[in-house]
């Protein structure tokens, strides 16, 4: 593991965007790192307040590090997504971990700036970096769900402040997508404009993709097709504008909805098509498979595929 995220996202800034992909059981895990190594690519494997929460404090993580001895090629960090203040405590204290997000975003941009330093500051002196988020998404976040109406995006003076007066490694940005299955629902558009803006102002600094999962349309049809009821309606991300966003300053691009979407379409073909079965190892099998694809294929979307040998050389680990 490196130890500091902000490192990698240096290294990939302008060039490509390493993709975070947010884990919540070792199906995920062991897929992530798989589809990591059949790419090539340098990984960040992320684990949200809530999903700690689902599996409780230091489960997951013991498992990632675990799994990263199977797979000892890999160079992966391990942030913590969507953080609120204590959690972030606990994930530095951890010492499980590459980097936190500090999601205060919900707050007036003085309050998020004064928690973020907080968490900065207890961060830096471990040795870990920090996110933080300005702006706010469409979709659901934690357990805040984003109307249309509220999401906003991010404006780039503002950005530039807050990078400054916070002292955070990386900021999620607000250009338009939603956490969930309609990517575009508050802005109807990916704002590019915007993220050039916000590059502009900070040259050299990398920004974060949320709601970037790239919805498969076929995911959604084969998932109905077998009993369930996803909305037909989903938008993703389309998978021809990651490198774009790559070189307009975005190095860290985040999927979950993706892995969700597998996880749902694995579960229900495999049980439709087995009824008889009840061996959860069965269909977990096709979803690492699977997940692992997956993985691989955004990662040559996102340019970092084929990298890996060159960030180790960059980061001295030969
Ligand atoms: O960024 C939002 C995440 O995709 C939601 O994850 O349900 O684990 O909080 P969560
Ligand atoms: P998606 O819902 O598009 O996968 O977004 C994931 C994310 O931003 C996690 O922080
Ligand atoms: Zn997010």
């Amino acid at each position: 593991m490196i130890p500091n995220t902000a490192t990698l996202l240096q290294l990939a800034y302008g060039r490509f965007a390493v993709g975070a992909f947010s884990i919540n059981s070792i199906e995920q895990i062991l897929g992530a790192f798989r589809g990591a190594a059949m790419a090539a690519a340098p990984l960040i494997i992320q684990i949200s307040r809530r999903a700690r929460q689902y599996a409780g404090p230091g489960v997951l993580e013991a498992a990632v590090h675990a799994a990263a001895r199977l797979f000892p090629e890999i160079l992966f960090a391990l942030h913590l997504d969507h953080g609120d203040e204590q959690s972030c405590y606990d994930a530095i204290e951890s010492a499980f971990y590459s980097s936190v997000m500090i999601d205060a975003s919900q707050r007036s941009f003085e309050e998020n700036i004064a928690t973020t330093r907080r968490v900065v500051e207890r961060a830096h002196a471990r040795g870990l970096s920090v996110e933080a988020e300005l702006g706010r998404l469409s979709g659901k976040e934690d357990d805040i769900a984003v109307d249309q109406s509220m999401a906003f995006l991010t404006d780039a003076d503002q950005a530039a402040e807050f990078v400054e007066r916070s002292g955070c490694d990386a900021l999620a940005v607000a250009v338009g997508t939603g956490h969930g299955l309609h990517k575009f629902a508050g802005t109807g558009q990916l704002h590019l404009e915007r993220l050039i803006q916000i590059q502009q102002r900070l040259p050299g600094f990398p920004l974060v993709l949320h709601g970037a999962s790239s919805i498969p349309s076929e995911e959604i049809a084969r998932i109905n097709a077998a009993g369930g009821a996803v909305a037909p309606d989903a938008q993703g991300f389309p998978e021809t504008m990651y490198l774009l966003a790559a070189q307009r300053g975005v190095a860290k691009i985040n999927i979950d909805t993706d892995g969700r979407l597998i996880w749902a379409r694995v579960m229900r073909e495999h049980l439709r098509d087995h009824p008889a079965e009840i061996d959860l190892r069965e269909p977990g099998r096709v979803f690492v498979a699977e997940y692992a694809q997956r993985v691989a294929h955004l990662c040559q979307c996102f340019g970092c595929a084929g990298r890996l040998a060159e960030v180790r050389r960059q980061l001295g680990w030969g």
